[in-house]
């Protein structure tokens, strides 16, 4: 007998959310923003227990929910496959029935979709997707509140995705259709989005580019990632040579719109996927994205234990 409850809300890939839970999320992370940089304790989350699972490495991931947990009262607890029965065969399944009801809420780090989805269906308690081969929607959810901050909203603006179909790009793609924005993607022949796997409604928000220049071309974003995604280190070397054309530069900045940002969900390789130049360069908000993987990853945890909450 399952004892997942139906009516948990959890956020495995960005479609999961409308865009009106956005609109409060992004609100709501402005606020916690605030109270945090004015050194005001906000603790509703006091007594509650986040897991979080971990397949792959990381660093902002755990470093964000792990301190975001804390700040807002809670404890988090970190659990790597390695060291726990999840290495040794355990089914996700019955992980997911035992961690839910030890705690409030799961977020886990993991290799195909369909183990986070068997997680939440067997799930008492809301999970979050902190990263899958197919989605990043964590990341996401930072990049476009970086975005609004710096340059107000996304709606109607262009994201040029340059490199890899990967994780972050499927996400970017989902995100342009429920934020009703367009994504500009150039990837190496074999490379492209796959429709299906990126879990669109259609292709009316993106479009596709054989040159990386074509696509950033009025770009009020440009963004890029590594060209070997973790679980994909096989690929490597021949990676390494099918991308080379496909490094973000200073001369592709150029053809972006002259406010552009620059955005890299890091981890980087600096003279692969962006030149030196760009990522360290005035355009460059990567470790703004970053710093608000804490923040709108706060208003998440907090919207998916408590609800909509006013002030
Ligand atoms: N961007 C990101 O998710 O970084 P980590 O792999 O360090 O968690
Ligand atoms: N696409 C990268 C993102 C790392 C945060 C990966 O999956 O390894």
């Amino acid at each position: 007998m399952t004892t997942a409850k139906p009516g948990v809300k959890h956020f495995l890939q960005f479609k999961d959310f409308t865009r009106a839970e956005f609109e409060y999320l992004f609100e709501r992370t402005h606020w916690i923003k605030e109270q945090f940089k004015s050194y005001k304790k906000h603790w509703p989350l006091i007594d509650r227990t986040l897991v979080m699972i971990f397949e792959k490495a990381s660093t902002r991931t755990r470093l964000s929910f792990e301190a975001g947990m804390q700040q807002l009262g809670g404890a988090a607890i970190y659990l790597n496959t390695r060291d726990s029965q999840l290495g040794r065969g355990e089914r996700v399944e019955d992980a997911a029935q035992v961690i839910s009801r030890m705690s409030d809420l799961i977020m886990i780090r993991t290799f195909e979709q369909g183990i986070v989805e068997r997680l939440a269906a067997n799930s008492r308690v809301p999970v979050i997707n902190g990263l899958t081969n197919e989605y990043h929607p964590c990341q996401i959810l930072a990049d476009i509140y970086t975005y609004i901050e710096q340059r107000g909203p996304i709606q109607g603006k262009t994201v040029a995705w340059i490199g890899d179909s990967n994780n972050v790009c499927n996400t970017w793609l989902q995100a342009a259709e429920v934020l009703d924005f367009h994504v500009h993607v150039s990837t190496p022949p074999g490379y492209e989005v796959e429709v299906e796997r990126a879990g669109l409604y259609g292709t009316d928000n993106f479009e596709q580019f054989a040159d990386p220049m074509a696509a950033a071309k009025d770009a009020d974003i440009v963004s890029t990632d590594v060209w070997t995604s973790m679980g994909f280190e096989a690929e490597n070397a021949e990676r390494l040579r099918d991308f080379a054309e496909w490094q973000v530069d200073a001369e592709m900045m150029r053809v972006a719109r002259p406010d552009a940002l620059f955005m890299h969900c890091l981890p980087a390789h600096r003279g692969e996927e962006v030149s030196a130049e760009v990522f360290d360069g005035p355009q460059s908000v990567v470790w703004d994205e970053a710093e608000n993987r804490l923040h709108v990853q706060k208003a998440l945890m907090e919207y998916l234990i408590l609800g909509k909450v006013d002030q």
